[in-house]
């Protein structure tokens, strides 16, 4: 298959490996908060866990307003069309579920007046009314959404290394150096 000419911008490509490497660390820090035996350690880690979980927010954002007045470079002519639908969804669906996950954790600790400290740096403002129920429910949401993240990322990264190792049209390499 002819490889694409064109690449993602360097922005584009350096914002993609910052975000997937905050989201990695947040993740494995979300875990250590949940599954620590020792009180310092779910603070510590929860601390972690809170701070790149806002960074990467702001992050997803400041991608999403990128990517809108960047447009992607064209995906190679013999992708078959639903593959290039099922990327294009998989895409939009990570972005969407990574907002809503650092939404829903933000939630569940505002709603029951926790001060949430980003980095011992400032604390976030409550914007949200102090309510037991929406707490509980945001935290689940926020709980069960991790698997849609991890699913929707082993699709992703089952795609990419599949198109890189197989197919071998250089998508990879479009969101490389
Ligand atoms: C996109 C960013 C985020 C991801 C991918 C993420 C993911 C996770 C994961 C995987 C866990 C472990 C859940 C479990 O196994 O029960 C967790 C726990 C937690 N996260 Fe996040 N999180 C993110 C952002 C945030 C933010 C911004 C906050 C707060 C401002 C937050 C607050 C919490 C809290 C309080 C817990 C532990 C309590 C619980 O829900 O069980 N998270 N997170
Ligand atoms: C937490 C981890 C990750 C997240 C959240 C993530 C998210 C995304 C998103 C949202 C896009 C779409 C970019 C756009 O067009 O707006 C994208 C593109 C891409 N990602 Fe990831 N990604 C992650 C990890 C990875 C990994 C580990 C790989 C490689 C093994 C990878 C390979 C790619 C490639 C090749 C593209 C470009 C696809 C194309 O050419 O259209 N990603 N990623």
């Amino acid at each position: 298959m002819q490889p694409p000419n064109e690449k993602f911008g360097p922005v584009a490509i350096f914002l993609h490996w910052f975000t997937a490497l905050a989201i990695l660390v947040a993740v494995i820090f979300g875990l250590v908060s949940v599954y620590a035996d020792s009180a310092e350690l779910t603070r510590t880690a929860l601390l972690i866990h809170q701070s790149l979980g806002f960074i990467a927010f702001v992050v997803v954002i400041f991608r999403i307003v990128w990517r809108m007045t960047h447009p992607a470079p064209p995906l190679p002519e013999a992708m078959p069309q639903s593959q290039k639908i099922a990327a294009a969804t998989t895409h939009g669906l990570l972005y969407l579920t990574l907002l809503a996950l650092a939404v829903t954790g933000y939630i569940g600790l505002a709603a029951r007046g926790r001060a949430i400290s980003i980095a011992g740096l400032f604390d976030l403002p409550r914007v949200v009314p102090l309510d037991r129920v929406l707490s509980v429910t945001s935290q689940n949401l926020h709980d069960y959404g991790q698997y849609v993240l991890y699913a929707l990322l082993a699709l992703h990264v089952g795609a990419a290394l599949y198109h890189h190792f197989v197919v071998k049209d250089g998508i990879l390499r479009r969101m490389w150096r």
